[in-house]
């Protein structure tokens, strides 16, 4: 028999992905002063994650669970390289991004999951919604992934000028 409880423990990881990433998005979008086509996708894909939150408390309230805020289960997103960065670093525009597009691969991951999940317990319109988020999540990584060698090429230039 599917596990409700632990259905409705993964949306509400999925909501507490999508709040930290709230949160993640507008540091980044900051710090990308002087990369506007970057900058501008950022600021698309923050007003995305805003709705995405929104959407995930209201499949977790269908579901007759309270979303947590508290919970942020993958709060721990691109852990890995937001241990790399370093705030004070003349790279922190190229440690975001590589940061940006791992969160987006993490959030097609877990939404790849969830519609699995939502299907197997009836749940077709949290699977559609899912599955209109995953599509969303997948641009954003496309705009990510294509602005990168860029941003990281711009960086390493710029040092050079600075040093000569
Ligand atoms: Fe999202
Ligand atoms: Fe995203």
């Amino acid at each position: 028999m599917a596990d409700k409880d632990m259905y409705i423990g993964w949306l509400n990881d999925a909501y507490g992905m999508e709040t930290s990433l709230i949160s993640a998005l507008e540091s980044h979008i900051k710090d990308a002063d002087g990369f506007p086509e970057l900058q501008s996708g950022l600021r698309q894909h923050l007003e995305q994650t805003r709705n995405h939150a929104n959407l995930m408390k209201g499949c977790i309230e269908r579901m007759g669970g309270g979303p947590s805020a508290l919970k942020a289960g993958l709060s721990n997103v691109g852990t890995a390289a937001k241990n790399l960065i370093n705030r004070t670093s003349k790279d922190t525009v190229v440690k975001n991004t590589i940061d940006d597009f791992t969160s987006e691969h993490l959030e097609i991951a877990s939404y790849t999951s969830l519609i699995a999940a939502a299907e197997a317990m009836g749940d077709m319109e949290t699977a559609s919604i899912c599955r209109n988020i995953r599509v969303e999540e997948e641009q954003a990584a496309e705009v990510v992934r294509g602005q990168l060698p860029l941003i990281t090429t711009e960086t390493l230039r710029g040092m050079v000028a600075a040093r000569s």
